[in-house]
């Protein structure tokens, strides 16, 4: 394998997954926030990480631990690199709020060395290592959130074996709205919120989320975000979730009161997104709108709106 380069800097976006009926194959890419990861190749044959940022708390430094580290391992093991790698991770993607904080790391370690390496790997094959890497911190490969950072805008996971993913632009008069509250960190972890799902559905709930996220491809496709937003609704997962965000109904009724096209738990939550036709409402009201339907029900919490944005990119490099 021949390097040729020796240090990269990479920016990869947070996400939204689900959308809603698009349980582990919807994803959505932030314009910001943001991590930020510079990767320098090492002779020595390990993997050092360090974590600074706002949200560099709690965050492991351990190659296998770190959901960057992890995804850098498993390309080294697999395409035989024989190198070893510094990685400094700004983290400027909250994290476990459901804002595909470690997607976004896992997706800038795979841009990176795949960079590094001159490797010229697939979209699907970056995706597939970038998923690994949201083993350490989700438990299990969800290529949801790694999608929307690597390849931006909207995106299907249209097979998980082999790993097959397509992507849509998002409109452009579509804003984000996010809200997160500050719950207790137990309640947001992915694997609780996966451990409340159903292990089977009733075809009538099966019926509605096809129809659902079918009705969504199509608004993507056809840059109409009150066919997107109108489509956003569970019958399977939100359901089972709603239990562990307080407050979720009344922040659903407030963005929707004050013209969000469609309200959503945004990945295992606990953050809830609105999508907004800027023609039409303003974000920054509903924004603010989900924020009182947190302090409604006495939990404090935050927001802010944002556009779809770009996939991770190289922003320096030598
Ligand atoms: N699709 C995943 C879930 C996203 O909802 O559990 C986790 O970030």
């Amino acid at each position: 394998m021949v390097k040729v380069k020796h240090r990269v800097v990479i920016e990869a976006p947070a996400s939204t997954a689900n959308l809603g009926p698009g349980f582990d194959i919807f994803g959505l890419a932030f314009s910001s926030p943001q991590d930020r990861i510079t990767i320098t190749v090492e002779p020595r044959p390990t993997i050092r990480i360090h974590v600074s940022g706002a949200y560099a708390k709690g965050i492991p430094d351990s190659p296998k631990g770190n959901s960057a580290g992890l995804a850098a391992q498993s390309m080294i093991k697999e395409l035989g690199l024989n190198s070893g790698l510094t990685m400094k991770i700004e983290k400027g993607v909250p994290v476990a709020m459901g804002l595909g904080s470690s997607g976004a790391s896992a997706a800038a370690a795979a841009i990176g060395i795949n960079f590094l390496f001159d490797l010229s790997l697939s979209q699907n094959e970056l995706i597939r290592f970038a998923a690994m890497g949201e083993r350490a911190s989700a438990g299990f490969e969800h290529a949801d959130n790694v999608s929307a950072s690597i390849l931006g805008g909207f995106v299907i996971i249209r097979s998980y074996k082999p790993i097959d993913v397509t992507s849509l632009e998002a409109p452009l008069n579509m804003a984000i709205c996010v809200a997160s509250p500050a719950i207790r960190t137990a309640a947001r972890k992915t694997g609780v919120a996966r451990s409340v799902l159903p292990k089977k559905i009733s075809l009538k709930n099966m019926i509605a989320n096809v129809g659902n996220a079918s009705t969504i491809v199509a608004g993507f496709a056809a840059k109409n975000v009150d066919l997107i937003g109108k489509a956003m609704q569970d019958a399977v997962v939100e359901p089972a979730r709603a239990q562990l965000i307080p407050g979720y109904s009344k922040v659903r009724e407030k963005a929707l009161k004050f013209g969000a096209s469609g309200v959503a738990i945004s990945g295992a939550g606990p953050s809830i997104i609105a999508l907004v036709d800027e023609n039409k409402a303003d974000p920054f009201t509903v924004a603010e709108a989900m924020r009182e339907g947190f302090d409604w029900v006495g939990v404090r919490s935050s927001s802010f709106v944002t556009k779809a944005g770009r996939g991770a990119r190289v922003i320096e490099a030598e």
